[in-house]
């Protein structure tokens, strides 16, 4: 069975892909301390670790999903700015944390050594912790200047909660659980719908919310952004066995080496990618079944399905 994957794209997506990614790292250095403004400071070296770690590049994909997801609400871009940073802190404590040795053990990320490689194991778990606690003070600041309180509130509340036991956190532990045992098709899709999906799932709820969305139009993203989450991560699992660590920035075969199942080892790369495809059209599907327009939302989603890293 060969998988038949035709893009279609419309002329200036790639353009208009590094637009905003370059807007959202203006955003994200923002409200990152600025190392150099705290020079004296005995902790000076969490700082610098925090910058390393943030500021090594990456996709910037949930920023970019709370903008577009409040746009598609027709919400005003200056109210997203602190959560967008916010989440982007979030997923790269995630990261720091899910590299280090007692969890995936790995060297690479985002195209240079782990934080924990260059800066100590220590270093990398309070990193980390850092991120994570910097994340809220800049999401409550931002709520606390915003005109729009009680969206902000209801975007805090998701962020905690997606990224907390009952998403994020959750999912690593069933994820560090399971290493080295044989799991079942449901387990690996709880696994990767929390790990994954919940904070896929909290950066577009979040746009939505402080755009105004409804509860209903809020749970409608939810859901989409759950499948957009679960497609994510199988193509991460189908790309770590097929492409290079010069491509992806991190290691490959990260998941042979501690025993892990994904729809690779469980399915094979071809029905992998069929799942990739059939989650994300389910969720394209979705969003436009609300009737707003957002044509470079659409087409981001569409894109993760070829993504190469
Ligand atoms: C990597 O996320 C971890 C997964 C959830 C698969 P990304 O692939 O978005 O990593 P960056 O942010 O681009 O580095
Ligand atoms: C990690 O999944 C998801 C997180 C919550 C960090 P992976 O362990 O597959 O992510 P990578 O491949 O290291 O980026
Ligand atoms: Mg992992
Ligand atoms: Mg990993
Ligand atoms: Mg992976």
């Amino acid at each position: 069975m060969e998988v038949k994957k035709v893009q279609v794209k419309s002329m200036n997506f790639s353009e208009e892909l590094n637009k905003r990614t370059s807007y959202i790292e203006d955003v994200i250095r923002k409200f990152l301390i600025n190392e150099n403004d705290y020079r004296n400071d005995r902790q000076i070296q969490i700082y610098e670790a925090m910058n390393y770690s943030v500021l090594a590049g990456g996709k910037r994909l949930r920023p970019m999903l709370v903008l577009e997801t409040s746009r598609l609400f027709g919400g005003n871009d200056k109210d997203v700015d602190p959560f967008m940073a916010a989440i982007e802190m979030i997923h790269t404590y995630s990261l720091v944390h899910d590299d280090l040795p007692a969890m995936d053990n790995d060297e690479y990320r985002r195209g240079r050594k782990t934080t924990h490689a260059v800066y100590g194991e220590a270093m990398g778990i309070l990193t980390g912790d850092a991120l994570l606690n910097y994340s809220f003070e800049t999401a409550l600041k931002g709520t606390l200047e915003t005109e729009n309180k009680e969206n902000a509130l209801k975007a805090l509340c998701i962020l905690a909660n997606k990224a907390g036991v009952f998403g994020m956190i959750g999912g690593q532990v069933v994820d560090i659980k399971n290493n080295g045992s044989a799991i079942d098709l449901d387990t690996l899709d709880y696994i990767n719908e929390l790990k994954t999906g919940a904070l896929i799932e909290a950066s577009m709820m979040m746009g939505a919310v402080l755009a105004g969305a409804d509860e209903n139009e809020t749970k409608v993203i939810e859901q989409a952004a759950s499948y957009i989450g679960q497609a994510f991560q199988i193509q991460d699992d189908i790309l770590d066995v097929t492409s290079t660590s010069e491509v992806l920035g991190k290691p490959v075969l990260s998941d042979e080496k501690n025993n892990k199942s994904t729809y690779v080892s469980l399915l094979g790369i071809e029905k992998a990618s069929l799942k990739v495809n059939e989650l994300t059209n389910k969720a394209i599907e979705m969003i436009k079944s609300l009737n707003y327009e957002n044509e470079f939302l659409f087409e981001l989603i569409d894109s993760l399905i070829y993504r190469k890293k």
